[in-house]
């Protein structure tokens, strides 16, 4: 397990269309502990997938370095897991051997990595799925598959880019509070990337909060929920409510940036 810290990122792409120089990410610092549960919020546009994609290790920085403990992040590797908004799962194989996937290309052998795999199918909810094909499944019981697919390679970091996002209300809230118990029972470290403040709020132990592009850290909000967290509990907790309303204010530019009460807040 492993710290990951990020050190003046920055990314600019060249837009062929615009034929300009576009700047997504700007001068991004921060640091991820082990253990630790962290979002990044921001609205539309502000380089968030960006940002998940250079920790992920798909698209090179511009400026800037990223650590997973002591080794300098220079492409993708067995360390991080991703997750993303669209299932990403091979339609040609079952839910059992698509979460082994990861384990069979790093060679663990066939009945070890069947029975981590069970494991992991077990622990997003889908035991007795494991025949199953993804065309067989509905859209949250995909994202389980991908969630289980992550965390069976035991990452050190989870990376996950709006993964709910295209499930509906009910089946969000539901794979919420999912994550949440399978986060209390493993503890990966997560890095989880949204646009609604809701979800950030409920998830996290910390948020990061990005400005409009280009995406650069506005504030850091600290997120002393307890846990277990259900939407059950926290729909109607005021503590709750105050933080998204703070985050949201956030997101939106409407707080000055200095918040001497809560936490680490910098100016961007
Ligand atoms: N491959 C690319 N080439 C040029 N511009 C890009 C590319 N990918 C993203 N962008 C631009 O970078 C900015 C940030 O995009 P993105 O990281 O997808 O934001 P978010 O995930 O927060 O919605 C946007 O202005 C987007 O148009
Ligand atoms: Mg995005």
């Amino acid at each position: 397990m492993a710290d990951l810290v990020i050190r003046k990122l920055g990314k600019t792409y060249f837009d062929l269309y615009a034929g300009r120089h576009v700047t997504a990410v700007a001068d991004v610092s921060l640091e991820i502990h082990t253990g630790e549960f962290v979002s990044i919020v921001g609205a539309s546009g502000c380089g968030k997938t960006t940002l998940l994609n250079m920790v992920a290790g798909f698209i090179p920085p511009s400026e800037g370095e990223i650590l997973l403990g002591d080794r300098q992040v220079k492409g993708p590797g067995p360390d991080r897991g991703v997750v993303f908004q669209g299932f990403a799962l091979f339609p040609w194989k079952s839910v059992l051997d698509n979460v082994a996937f990861g384990l069979k290309m790093r060679g663990v052998p066939r009945a070890e990595r069947l029975r981590i795999a069970e494991e992991y199918v077990a622990l997003v909810g889908l035991a007795g799925a494991e025949s199953r094909y993804p065309t067989e499944l509905s859209g949250g019981m995909q994202q389980r598959v991908g969630v289980a697919r992550a965390l069976a390679n035991s990452p050190e970091l989870l990376l996950m880019d709006e993964p709910f996002a295209s499930v509906d209300a009910q089946t969000r809230m539901t794979l919420q509070e999912e994550l949440t118990r399978i986060w209390e029972a493993k503890h990966p470290t997560i890095l989880f990337v949204t646009h609604d403040v809701d979800e950030a709020v409920f998830l996290s132990d910390r948020v990061i909060v990005l400005t409009r592009s280009p995406g650069t850290v506005r504030a850091e909000v600290p997120i002393p929920l307890p846990r277990p967290r259900s939407w059950g509990r926290l729909v109607e907790d005021g503590r709750f409510k105050a933080l998204v309303a703070r985050v949201l204010a956030l997101v939106r530019d409407s707080d000055p940036p200095t918040n001497p009460a809560g936490g680490q807040e910098r100016s961007g």
